[in-house]
């Protein structure tokens, strides 16, 4: 079971990077520069959140689905929320444990808390993001 749906969760991953508006003339140059390896915050965003919580971080509301707000969300006080979210998946947003290294997950926490309006000073690091890992072994 948690295997299906992380292969669903890794199929949908090239959907949300998609481009969404006209192709920009840098777009494969900075797409290639970007997802391989992928490192600040602000690339794992782009490419993995902003699909479903807007490039703004004021998430999106239509169709059934609620992708909620960075911007002035007081649960992003506590930065072992967004790791929570981000390593276990809650309610219609998928989990990225299997996807995204510690590095990448810190990263993006302390993007999304310095950034759409928040300024949060406690940056996470990757070793954070390992202890809250859960503790399961991926099956090979
Ligand atoms: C497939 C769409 C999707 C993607 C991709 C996605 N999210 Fe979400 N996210 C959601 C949805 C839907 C919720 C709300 C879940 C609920 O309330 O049931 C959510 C909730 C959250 C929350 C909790 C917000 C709150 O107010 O409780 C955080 C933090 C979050 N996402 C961060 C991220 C980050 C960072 C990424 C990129 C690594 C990301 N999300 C990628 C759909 C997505």
């Amino acid at each position: 079971m948690r295997k299906i749906l992380l292969l669903s969760a890794l199929a949908a991953l090239p959907l949300l990077a998609a481009p969404s508006g006209p192709a920009r003339a840098d777009s494969a140059a900075s797409v290639v520069g970007n997802v391989q390896p992928m490192n600040t915050g602000e690339d794992v965003y782009r490419h993995v959140c902003q699909g479903c919580h807007m490039p703004d971080g004021k998430g999106a509301v239509g169709a059934g689905a609620q992708f909620p707000a960075f911007a002035g969300n007081t649960k992003l006080q506590s930065s072992a929320y967004p790791v929570y979210v981000i390593l276990n998946g809650y309610g219609g947003m998928p989990w990225f444990s299997g996807v995204l290294k510690d590095d990448q997950i810190a990263n993006v926490v302390n993007y999304i808390r310095t950034h759409f309006g928040n300024h949060y000073t406690d940056a996470v690091s990757a070793s954070d993001v390992a202890a809250q890992r859960p503790p399961v072994t991926p099956q090979e």
